[in-house]
């Protein structure tokens, strides 16, 4: 399976430190903290360089991650996790091992969706929470995604681009829902400004998500 972040780890939060960047990443903060269910224990499913494990207010946090160089990066930058080398579609944990599982912009990336979501469910304790946050496909943002995999830019290049129906598909309707980033990639400051007119103008937000039990 090619590692479609091989390389990117040490500047993949680079761009939260650029203004557009840290507007839309304080928007999602703000989404996905207001959808956090209380719990001991958080795994997070494709924690990448465990930017969300470093926000998050669990006392025991677990980080699930394939590519070598995410992992690295993560177990360094974010030691207060335990980082575990693996693949969604096959958790190395027994059943009922976690409060809330957090599943965030990794769907469009691994190679079988309802397997992911399926040990997703099996690693939660019974009445635990499956937090699952997507780059929506019919927002501006997926449409500049899917540009780009057309070009052959990495990670894009190998992503599947869900929609919240498609989740709903999956998954059934969640108890709660979020979103946040309705501004297109072209905005131009204020931001705030901005992300009204998109919200005004029907746009789909860049980030959904959703709470199931
Ligand atoms: C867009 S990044 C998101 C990282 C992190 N969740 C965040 O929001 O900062 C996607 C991550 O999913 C990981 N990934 C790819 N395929 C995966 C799979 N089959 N199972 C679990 N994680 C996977 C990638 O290595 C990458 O770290």
């Amino acid at each position: 399976m090619e590692d479609l972040f091989a390389g990117m780890a040490e500047g993949y939060e680079a761009w939260y430190e650029t203004p557009l960047g840290a507007f839309a990443i304080a928007e999602e903060e703000r989404a996905l903290k207001a959808l956090l269910p209380p719990g001991e224990s958080l795994l997070e499913v494709g924690a990448g360089t465990g930017y969300w494990l470093r926000r998050l207010p669990y006392p025991r946090k677990v980080a699930l991650e394939p590519s070598p160089d995410m992992l690295r990066v993560g177990r360094a930058r974010t030691p207060e996790a335990a980082w575990v080398a693996g693949r969604g579609e096959a958790l190395p944990f027994p059943e009922g091992s976690f409060d809330v599982v957090l599943v965030f912009t990794v769907l469009e990336f691994v190679e079988d969706v309802g397997k992911t979501l399926s040990e997703a469910r099996r690693v939660l304790r019974r009445g635990g929470s499956l937090l699952v946050g997507i780059l929506e496909a019919l927002s501006p943002w997926g449409a500049l995604y899917r540009r780009l995999g057309e070009e052959g830019v990495k990670p894009w290049s190998g992503a599947r681009l869900l929609t919240r129906e498609d989740l709903r598909r999956l998954l059934g309707p969640p108890e709660a829902e979020g979103e946040a980033v309705f501004l297109a990639p072209e905005a131009r400051p204020p931001f705030g400004e901005a992300d009204a007119a998109g919200r005004r103008a029907g746009n789909r937000p860049a980030l959904y998500l959703g709470r199931w039990r």
